[in-house]
Parts: structure tokens; C-alpha cells; sequence
């Protein structure tokens, strides 16, 4: 306990504590120590963003992949998926309705799917720009190359989701087919930041196989990439994967993460995920109240919703975006939040 409470305060202090502490806390707080750093957290989210919390439209524009990850339920060998990509002119009428409904960033966010080439995925990024110059355009593309990514970022994008799944070169290997590499992500983590994205990295919580040591080196890669944005959010089992039959990762573990990341990171922009919110009915409303200050309401045509399906029971397939904003508006009054419509760039 005593060995805690150090590593508590080193956090509160916004720094990470040595290892073997920072693991000790991972595996046993309690929940009056979880509770602390809560406080702090919200405090600490508030100082920056008061009780304003930022909407991006997620246009989700592709569920064709040609990779296999054995947690994602869009998988290449997920004979049961029912894919879709949708055309520019779908993903323009994306963003115009979204515009009208007060979104001030679009997250453009796929598959790894070879249709989109540099050459499509330009020319959309370029219209939207063109359309919309007072909009952020964030892609989540998955790898590229930095080539790729260079004209991305030149063709009007700012900020590009990567999650980096797991800092743990052995535990990369228990969630990901032979053909995918570590030092590849991490390496595009970088040329990313390099080239002038706004840059997310993230995790899954509960991932199978994942120890405190694993999170530990999650929070240290956190600390050392620097990222402006971080998604982080349970692990939840997809029934058409190998990991269907794997227990969820926990509402408490994700909650307690998110008030270190932001302890740790205290502008970084950290969204309540829809994962988060569909382990728990109150799930995003918790994520605001232990840190988070993102929601990422869906944008996607209803009718293909429930075919992005990265994992089970996904909620809001079945709302219209304009549901969602109405639904998640009321859900941030209740816990006296507020959602703002504007682009909410990283503030160094
Ligand atoms: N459970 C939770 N999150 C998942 N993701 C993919 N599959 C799952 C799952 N089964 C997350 C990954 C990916 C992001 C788009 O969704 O972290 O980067
Ligand atoms: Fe989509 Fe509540 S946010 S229905």
C-alpha cells in the first residue's frame, strides 16, 4: 500500500513512476486509491477544456481489410463479415450532413483496404478541405507509407489515428498474424508526428494475454511518443474471431487508465469511446468524469452501421448521427458537460 501511495503521488505530479511501482499500482489499487487519481484527472481535464467536451464525426469508410488481427472482427478471414467501402461521393455526403449538425472534424476511418490509393484518398481529403476549409480532417487509415502519408498531410489532412495496440513487442505478436510488425507501427507512430500530424496513438484494455507489465510499457511509450491524441478503450470479444471466446477487458481497469493518462499527459486529447460505452450503459459519461474529453459520435450511412462490427454488441448501429448527437448531448448535460462544435485542436 505504502509502495502505492509513491506511485500515486509521482502521478499526480504528472510523472511516471518507476516500473516495478507503476506495476505494483497496475495490479492491485483499490478503489479509494482509483478514486484519487479521479478527482485529479477530472480536475486536471477541466483546468484545460473546462466542462466542454469535443464531437468528431467518425465516417467509418471502409470495412474491407487485408489484415487478419486475431481481436478484429473485420479481419480479412471473417468469411461472415457483409463488406462494404463507400465511394468519395458517399463519404462527401458524409461530411455535409455531419457539417449541418455542428461537426467541426471528420474522422475518416477504414479498414486497410487497398482501393483507397494515395491518389483517391487525396483527392476526398482535398474536397473536404476545399468544402469545408474551418473543418479538421483526421484519417485512420491504418499503414501507409510515409510517402503515403506525406500526401496525406499535404493534401489538406491534420490528424491520423493509429492506434499502437500494445508496447510490447511479444504481446504485439499474440494479437496480430506473423505478417504485421511491431517496429513497423511504432515506426509509422513517428513518421506521422514528424511529417506535422496531430498524432493518436492507443490500446486496448483487457486485450488477451495483456499483464500490468504490458500496460506499464503501454504508459512508458505514451510518455516517450508524446502523442496529441490517445484512444484507448476496452478489449471486447468478437464472436467470428479467434479471441471470441476471450473475457472482456474491464469498465474499472479502462476507467483508472484513462485518469493516468491524462495525469501523464495532461492536454492530449482522450476520447470516452464507444467501446467504453458499450461495456457499460454509462460507460462514456464515466470516461468524461475520470478524465476523457472526446466523444466520437457516428457518422457513417445507417445502413451500413452494423457492418463495421469490430467487436459484439457495438452500440449506436441502429441511430442516426443525429440521434447520437441528441442522445450523447443529453448524456454530457447530465453530468454537467457540455458538447462544443469546434474543431478542438491540440493546444501545446
Ligand atoms: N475490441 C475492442 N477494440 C477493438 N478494436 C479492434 N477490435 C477490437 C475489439 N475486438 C480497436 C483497435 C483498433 C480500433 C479501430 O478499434 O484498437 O485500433
Ligand atoms: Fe448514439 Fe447514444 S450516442 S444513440
Amino acid at each position: 500500500m505504502e509502495q502505492n501511495t509513491f506511485a500515486i503521488q509521482s502521478i499526480l505530479r504528472g510523472e511516471l513512476p518507476e516500473d516495478e511501482l507503476l506495476i505494483c499500482l497496475l495490479d492491485t489499487f483499490t478503489d479509494s486509491e482509483a478514486a484519487i487519481l479521479r478527482d485529479a484527472a477530472q480536475k486536471k481535464a477541466q483546468e484545460t477544456f473546462g466542462n466542454r467536451v469535443y464531437i468528431r464525426g467518425l465516417i467509418e469508410i471502409s470495412n474491407y481489410c487485408k489484415n487478419d488481427c486475431y481481436y478484429c472482427g473485420i479481419r480479412r478471414s471473417n468469411k461472415n463479415a457483409v463488406r462494404y467501402r463507400l465511394s468519395k461521393e458517399q463519404i462527401l455526403s458524409c461530411c455535409k450532413s455531419g457539417y449541418a449538425l455542428g461537426f467541426r472534424t471528420f474522422v475518416l476511418q477504414g479498414g486497410e483496404d487497398g482501393y483507397y490509393t494515395d491518389e483517391l484518398m487525396c483527392s476526398v481529403v482535398r474536397e473536404i478541405r476545399e468544402n469545408y476549409p474551418d473543418c479538421a480532417i483526421t484519417l485512420s487509415l491504418g499503414e501507409r507509407s510515409r510517402e503515403s502519408y506525406k500526401k496525406l498531410y499535404e493534401a489538406g489532412a491534420d490528424r491520423y489515428l493509429l492506434r499502437h495496440e500494445t508496447a510490447d513487442p511479444e504481446h504485439y505478436k499474440k494479437l496480430h498474424p506473423p505478417e504485421m510488425s511491431y517496429e513497423n507501427r511504432i515506426k509509422s507512430l513517428y513518421e506521422l508526428k514528424e511529417i506535422g500530424f496531430q498524432t493518436g496513438a492507443g490500446f486496448m484494455v483487457g486485450s488477451p494475454g495483456q499483464t500490468a507489465a504490458h500496460l506499464a510499457r503501454d504508459l512508458r511509450f505514451l510518455c516517450e511518443l508524446q502523442p496529441q491524441m490517445c484512444g484507448i478503450g476496452p478489449f471486447i470479444p468478437h464472436r467470428d474471431t479467434p479471441f471470441g471466446d476471450k473475457a472482456a477487458g474491464t469498465l474499472r481497469t479502462t476507467l483508472f487508465l484513462l485518469s493516468v493518462i491524462r495525469l501523464l499527459l495532461p492536454k492530449v486529447l482522450l476520447p470516452a469511446t464507444t467501446a467504453l460505452g458499450t461495456i457499460d450503459p454509462k460507460g462514456r459519461e464515466l470516461g468524461i468524469l475520470h478524465g476523457a474529453n472526446v466523444v466520437m459520435p457516428n457518422l457513417s450511412p445507417s445502413e451500413h452501421r452494423a457492418d463495421y462490427s469490430l467487436y459484439d454488441n457495438k452500440i449506436c448501429t441502429g441511430d442516426e448521427a443525429a440521434e447520437c448527437i441528441r442522445c450523447l448531448s443529453l448524456r454530457m448535460r447530465s453530468i454537467g458537460y457540455q458538447i462544443v462544435t469546434d474543431r478542438g485542436d491540440y493546444q501545446a
